[in-house]
């Protein structure tokens, strides 16, 4: 059996499977999140560990599971969240983390630092974002010098309960890549960014490929945690390259595509090619010698769940009635409208967007009405605006070499046949859904296996463990009447960009 745990945003997750994937017991135990100012976003690492020893306790309780039958423990969590460490291990003050939107000044800082944008692309592989480790190292040193001043150690979410199970100061590549402190190509720290950021490489932990085992549970975290102390603990990976060994993006050609709030379009790279503008973030793989590029949408199923709170009183209404979800009385009309919602457009970036503009300032819109457009048509232009806006990362995608065959959905958007559909066409490839529901977790389980030698390497783990379950082929006259209506959509952010900047 092997365990994998998941500290997320909103809570912190212990699954147990067996070596074929099937699903033992699984338990999350949640904890708060806290902005003390706007646009600040802090979680107490005291918390996180609490739920891990909670969610731990509560899997090892569950019938047909005993400690001693985990032969591995693979960890995975929310990026690029900065933990601070003195030299005895304490905590110096809550982690910031990757939503944490104070650093934009010192992303700026950074990136003159490195010498513009394509030094900084040279040397990490990525721009900076304000979500990104090394600028709030920046923005406590500026801000809170005589805490800085006590730093021995800087970890990342998961790492730091690496710490809390092992003693051991690690991590591993794939979240590494997220911090604007490593050397993505080269999959190791980056001496020269550390030195331009001025950052002790003797803060930075020991960085692993993700499978390799980075300690062993130690006898204090056995005694609070009921696992048996000199169990392995593997590097584990971020939450998205975790997520993506759960799904099977292990091998080119096959991309995920899961779309919650927002939408994160991963490809799996069997080499390293940085975007030349730092429009995608590309971050080592949790599969040795291999990377992958990500794209991420603000609002995917955000701008659907805009539509249903704001638009659909009347559907929510009828659902509540008759027992029914008020998106399946959307869907149902928007299937009633052709491919195209005869000439309406939507632009979906109701928060601002991430990829493929970085933009705060974008906006949404509906582009084309007419007396003849009704609701149908208004929710299926929302389904086919947020799907080129996926579409917008996949291209970028392709642009670097990388092959797309099959998109593997996931996520509150792809439940809907309708909108799996519209997917297909409107990128023109085959789209499949996947045995596996329990995401980061359970690609966790699975690195876990390949460190205690369960499974050859990260590619048998995933054969033995994740299957297709359905697949949706693009219909040749829809994906026809898409591919002509793509540039109309492409061409609607440039067009609006001026008034956008102008209303805000
Ligand atoms: C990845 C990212 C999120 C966080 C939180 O770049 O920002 O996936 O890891 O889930």
């Amino acid at each position: 059996m092997l365990l994998g745990i998941d500290v997320s945003t909103t809570g912190a997750k212990a699954l147990v499977i067996d070596e074929r994937g099937e699903i033992i017991a699984s338990a999350t135990e949640e904890y708060p999140l806290h902005t003390p100012r706007p646009l600040w976003s802090e979680q107490d690492p005291a918390d996180w560990w609490r739920g891990v020893q909670g969610a731990i306790r509560r899997v090892l309780a569950m019938p047909g599971v005993s400690a001693r039958d985990i032969q591995g423990i693979g960890l995975t969590g929310q990026m690029h969240g900065l933990v601070l460490l003195d030299e005895a291990g304490n905590v110096l003050r809550p982690a910031i983390l990757w939503n944490d939107q104070r650093t934009g000044p010192q992303c700026e800082e950074i990136t003159a630092w490195a010498g513009g944008l394509k030094r900084l692309i040279a040397l990490t592989g990525n721009a900076v974002l304000p979500g990104f480790t090394a600028p709030k190292i920046v923005w406590v040193r500026q801000n809170e010098p005589t805490l800085y001043d006590r730093i021995s150690h800087i970890l990342l979410p998961k790492d730091y309960i690496r710490y809390c199970l092992t003693g051991e100061f690690a991590t591993e590549v794939s979240d590494a890549s997220g911090t604007a402190l490593f050397d993505v190509g080269n999959r190791r720290w980056s001496a020269t960014m550390a030195g331009l950021l001025e950052i002790p490489m003797g803060w930075l932990p020991d960085c692993h490929e993700s499978h390799v085992v980075s300690g062993e549970i130690s006898a204090i975290a056995a005694a609070a945690t009921g696992l048996i102390a000199g169990t392995p603990v593997v590097g584990g990976g971020g939450d998205q390259a975790a997520q993506a060994v759960g799904s099977g993006i292990v091998r080119p050609g096959i991309i995920s595509v899961t779309s919650g709030t927002s939408g994160v379009v991963f490809a799996y790279a069997d080499s390293y090619a940085p975007e030349p503008d730092g429009r995608l973030h590309v971050f080592c793989h949790a599969v040795p010698g291999a990377w992958h590029a990500m794209g991420v949408m603000l609002s995917a199923g955000g701008a659907f769940r805009w539509f249903r709170d704001t638009l659909a009183g009347e559907e929510r209404v009828a659902a509540a009635a008759a027992g029914r979800d008020p998106y399946d009385l959307l869907t149902e009309q928007a299937a009633a409208a052709p491919p195209g919602a005869e000439g309406l457009l939507f632009l979906p970036y109701l928060t601002g967007e991430r990829c493929p503009h970085p933009d705060p300032n974008a906006r949404g819109a509906f582009v084309g009405l007419t007396l003849r457009h009704g609701k149908g048509h208004l929710v299926r232009a929302v389904l086919e605006g947020v799907s080129y806006g996926l579409r917008d990362s996949l291209e970028l995608i392709k642009g670097l070499g990388v092959p797309i065959e099959q998109v593997r959905a996931s996520g509150g958007g792809a439940r809907s046949p309708l909108w799996r559909q519209i997917q297909a066409d409107i990128f023109g490839t085959e789209l499949v859904l996947i045995n596996v529901t329990e995401g980061a977790a359970f690609g966790a389980a699975l690195l876990a296996g390949v460190g205690a030698g369960v499974y050859r390497d990260v590619r048998e783990a995933v054969d033995a463990a994740v299957r297709v379950v359905s697949s949706t082929t693009p219909d040749p006259a829809a994906a026809q009447a898409y591919e002509a209506l793509y540039p109309l959509y492409r061409g609607l952010y440039p067009a609006l960009k001026p008034t956008f900047d102008a209303l805000a």
